[in-house]
């Protein structure tokens, strides 16, 4: 997978992108990352990018000139046409089936925004998906465009060890996780629970999926509203 990210802080990325699962996924060819700054694409020699809004109102928009030149010299970068994501707070809600969707893409190429957001012209004339990662406001989309590749990018078949999987974890059944534990059996007088010493498969994963649902209920109803349980 090529994964092309368009931005005006490219060295916020340098850091997440070469740890752990990451690191090993582009050293191991799985991942290609491909950093281009928005801002070189400028038009004027103080390399502005953004500008007030028609109609008055505070905060800068992101200029479409820079935007649409710097999503067409990326383009050039490889013959694959990609997925174009815009980061912005009212795309649709990033979830783990979307992740697994965007994990089977070829290329990505995922534009963070800064100010108060792009002019609209960028998300109409490039006809690009819009992705949000919850209800909050970030300064900006880099982190929320780190968060979309670390949860696509692990997805990728060879990308976890054999030690790790995805497939029991929190959400891939659209279920919270079942609690854990491990060494030592007690733990300032807190016990591991007796059903996970006894050997008895079937019994523990029993146990798991009750706890995995009384969590759910708990901390996550909503989940459980779109599961056939
Ligand atoms: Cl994608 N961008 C910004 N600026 N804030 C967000 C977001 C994105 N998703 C949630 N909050």
């Amino acid at each position: 997978m090529r994964i092309d990210i368009l931005t005006l802080f490219p060295e916020m990325f340098e850091s997440p992108l070469n740890f752990s699962i990451l690191k090993r996924a582009q050293q191991a060819g799985l991942v290609n990352f491909v950093l281009t700054n928005i801002r070189d694409f400028a038009p004027d020699k103080y390399k502005k990018v953004d500008d007030n809004p028609y109609g008055g109102g505070p905060g800068m928009v992101m200029m479409p000139g820079p935007v649409f030149d710097c999503v067409e010299h990326v383009q050039k970068l490889d013959p694959q046409k990609p997925r174009i994501i815009l980061l912005t707070p009212q795309g649709l809600p990033f979830t783990q089936t979307k992740a697994q969707e965007l994990s089977k893409e070829n290329r990505l190429m995922l534009i963070s925004g800064r100010y108060e957001g792009f002019d609209e012209r960028i998300r109409i004339g490039l006809n690009a998906e819009q992705i949000s990662i919850g209800d909050y406001v970030l300064s900006g989309g880099e982190l929320a465009a780190m968060v979309i590749i670390d949860a696509v990018v692990r997805l990728l078949a060879g990308a976890l060890g054999d030690e790790e999987s995805s497939k029991d974890e929190s959400f891939s059944q659209n279920l919270l996780e079942y609690p854990q534990y491990t060494r030592p059996e007690e733990f300032r007088g807190m016990k591991v629970p007796e059903i996970l010493l006894s050997g008895d498969h079937a019994k523990i994963a029993q146990w798991r999926r009750q706890q995995a649902l009384e969590r759910t209920r708990k901390n996550r109803p909503d989940l459980l509203k779109n599961n056939n349980l």
